[in-house]
């Protein structure tokens, strides 16, 4: 399933919003050249998370998922001088090319790739910069664990903060029967966590573009921690 209009339609806005400067065309062609998938957000996809972080005034970002830094550069532009966006990343390779591109994009202050599998390296951030200290949160790795990092999201993002994750639509796979691919099935338990969890309001959003048909979801993380959906 795919229309050329989706690709075509990317184009034309990106030439209109100015979606990608020097520093996040050569991040992605040093991602290329060191043979890393072709899997980052989109240039729109990366300023709306931009965008997205300066509405909330976010100061401190956690991201799950680094490869090679391309939404990281977007978030990191996002924050304030004493911002800061951790981002957590399982392979080393993939965190070497990451930094590269943060330290040519002019970030390094900003932007702390922390090596490793997620599920090790989120209970040290447990512990510093410790529990509800990220304002927004960013999840886009491996899609079989979307449940179990969303369950560490809600307890490193503030109250008041936002939850994001990427792919949560694949193709329309999400939606279909009894799938056989891990990385659906990942995503439906993270609806079905979503569906069941207190103190959220969340949303999703199917895309077109020219990464194809996807979808973000989002959550809101409520201040008194035990607002109804819904409403
Ligand atoms: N956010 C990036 C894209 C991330 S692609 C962007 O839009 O620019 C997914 C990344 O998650 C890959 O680099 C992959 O190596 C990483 N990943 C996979 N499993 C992981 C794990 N268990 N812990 C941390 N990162 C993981
Ligand atoms: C794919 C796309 C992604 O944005 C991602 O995080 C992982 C995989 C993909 O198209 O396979
Ligand atoms: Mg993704």
């Amino acid at each position: 399933m795919s229309d050329p209009r989706w690709a075509d339609v990317d184009e034309y806005l990106e030439s209109r919003l100015g979606a990608e400067d020097e520093a996040l065309r050569r991040a992605q062609k040093a991602a290329a050249d060191a043979g890393l998938p072709r899997i980052s957000v989109t240039p729109l996809q990366g300023k709306f998370l931009h965008v997205l972080a300066r509405l909330m005034g976010a100061r401190r970002v956690l991201e799950i998922g680094s490869l090679a830094g391309y939404s990281a550069i977007w978030l990191g532009r996002a924050l304030p001088p004493d911002g800061k966006l951790y981002t957590l990343e399982v392979s080393p390779h993939h965190a070497q090319v990451a930094m590269a591109n943060i330290a040519d994009a002019g970030l390094s202050d900003k932007v702390e790739v922390i090596v490793g599998p997620a599920l090790a390296t989120l209970p040290v951030l447990a512990t510093d910069p410790g529990p509800a200290s990220f304002d927004l949160t960013f999840i886009d790795a491996d899609k079989p664990n979307n449940a179990a990092y969303f369950s560490w999201a809600l307890r490193l993002t503030r109250p008041g903060g936002a939850i994001v994750v990427d792919n949560v639509v694949r193709k329309g796979a999400v939606a279909g029967p009894a799938s056989q691919d891990p990385n659906v099935v990942g995503t439906q338990h993270l609806f079905e966590a979503m569906a069941t969890q207190t103190g959220i309001t969340a949303s999703a959003l199917q895309t077109v573009g020219s990464k194809g048909y996807d979808g973000f979801a989002i959550a809101f993380v409520e201040p008194t921690g035990g607002a109804p959906q819904g409403g």
